[in-house]
């Protein structure tokens, strides 16, 4: 049976994308296997190839003081990307790079079972929403095949941007109480149906 470890060691020498060329360090995520919150962002940045792991520059300090903000620890946490591997100069990761890299997020979903899954940014977001824009459904936790998906903006934004860091600190603010209430959140009824659904994920 695939453990997380088994999976972290394909992310780790895969090259099914074209920045597997430019990659010093695939990244695949850390974090315990049976984390009930997982966070997912959109590729690692300058800091994240140098050293191999998931949020370790400006915006992962930003990152770890939200943690900080409602009791948790980074290690209690599972943390990952869309993309394992940065895209040059901090680019936005290619619709085809988003595409070969989507069986590795679905396998560590199903593994890690998480109760909560908070997307950072945009394209995080449109992985499981493709349709959806951020600025309006952003805050607002969906309950989907028992799972609560809650979009957030990016902490990197957030770090330029005044009224979204207040933004981001609120939505951080509710995750505790989600969790208690998990039970009793109505499940969605998507209008149309969401990434994770079309891909049999649930
Ligand atoms: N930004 C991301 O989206 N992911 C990281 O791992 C770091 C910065
Ligand atoms: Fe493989 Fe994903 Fe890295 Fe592309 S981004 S090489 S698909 S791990």
């Amino acid at each position: 049976m695939e453990t997380l470890e088994s999976l972290h060691h394909q992310v780790r020498v895969c090259q099914w994308c074209i920045l597997s060329q430019s990659r010093k360090n695939a990244v695949p995520g850390e974090g315990p296997e049976r984390a009930d919150i997982m966070f997912i962002g959109e590729g690692p940045g300058f800091h994240e190839d140098q050293q191999g792991r998931p949020f370790v520059g400006p915006a992962g300090q930003f990152l770890n003081e939200l943690l900080a903000s409602i009791g948790l620890r980074r290690e209690q946490v599972y943390i990952t990307n869309v993309v394992k591997c940065r895209p040059p100069g901090n680019r936005d990761p290619q619709p085809e790079e988003i595409h070969a890299c989507r069986p590795y997020l679905e396998r560590q979903i199903q593994l890690i079972q998480p109760k909560l899954i908070v997307t950072l940014g945009r394209h995080s977001m449109a992985w499981f929403f493709p349709n959806a824009q951020i600025s309006k459904i952003r805050g607002q936790p969906k309950k989907i095949g028992g799972i609560i998906y809650f979009p957030m903006y990016h902490p990197a934004a957030a770090l330029h941007q005044p009224k979204w860091r207040r933004v981001i600190e609120e939505d951080f603010k509710r995750i505790p109480q989600l969790l208690r209430e998990i039970e009793r959140l109505v499940e969605e009824e998507p209008s149309a149906p969401t990434r994770a659904e079309q891909l049999g994920l649930f």
